[in-house]
């Protein structure tokens, strides 16, 4: 028996929307969304997660360091994201076992998300991953 027949499809499906519906209208990340296909995204992380789980599920997605290449994503951004998957894995009652295997999966692609190492607020840091990320948006805000 896997974590994933123990969380079961359906339960992970319904987390992961639930998961969706608190990231696009968060206020610290859900900017990031504006415009972005949700029910693709919900598709392509329940893959995602299943297969973290032991369940075998292809993923059909990009490549997590190039499905995020052009997001401003900061360290605080990657820690509110991993914050709100945590409490949705909670609201649905997840074995403890599954919480802890899905938590270690995401902080462990961390690096691949965002360049930025943690999340302290560091300006120079910041200047540096968001000018990497997000040059239009720089040039949008007339600091360049
Ligand atoms: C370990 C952490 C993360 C995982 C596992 C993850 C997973 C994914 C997956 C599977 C996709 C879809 C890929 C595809 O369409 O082929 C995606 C897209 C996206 N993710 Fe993440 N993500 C993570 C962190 C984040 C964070 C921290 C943010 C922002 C706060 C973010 C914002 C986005 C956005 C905006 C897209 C859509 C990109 C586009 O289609 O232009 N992700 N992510």
């Amino acid at each position: 028996m896997t974590l994933f027949d123990e969380v079961g499809a359906d339960r992970l499906r319904a987390m992961v929307t639930d998961f969706y519906a608190a990231v696009f209208v968060d206020p610290m990340i859900g900017f990031l969304f504006v415009g972005k296909d949700r029910a693709r995204l919900i598709e392509r992380e329940w893959e995602l997660a299943a297969r973290m789980l032991g369940g075998g599920v292809a993923y059909a997605g990009r490549t997590i360091r190039e499905a995020h290449k052009h997001v401003p994503i900061l360290g605080g951004h990657f820690d509110r994201r991993l914050e709100l998957w945590r409490q949705a894995m909670v609201a649905h009652g997840f074995p403890e076992a599954a919480v802890e295997a899905l938590m270690a999966h995401n902080r462990a692609l961390r690096a691949q998300v965002t360049a930025d190492p943690t999340s302290d607020c560091n300006h120079e840091q910041v200047q540096r991953v968001t000018a990497i990320a997000a040059p239009a948006t720089l040039v949008k805000l007339g600091k360049r």
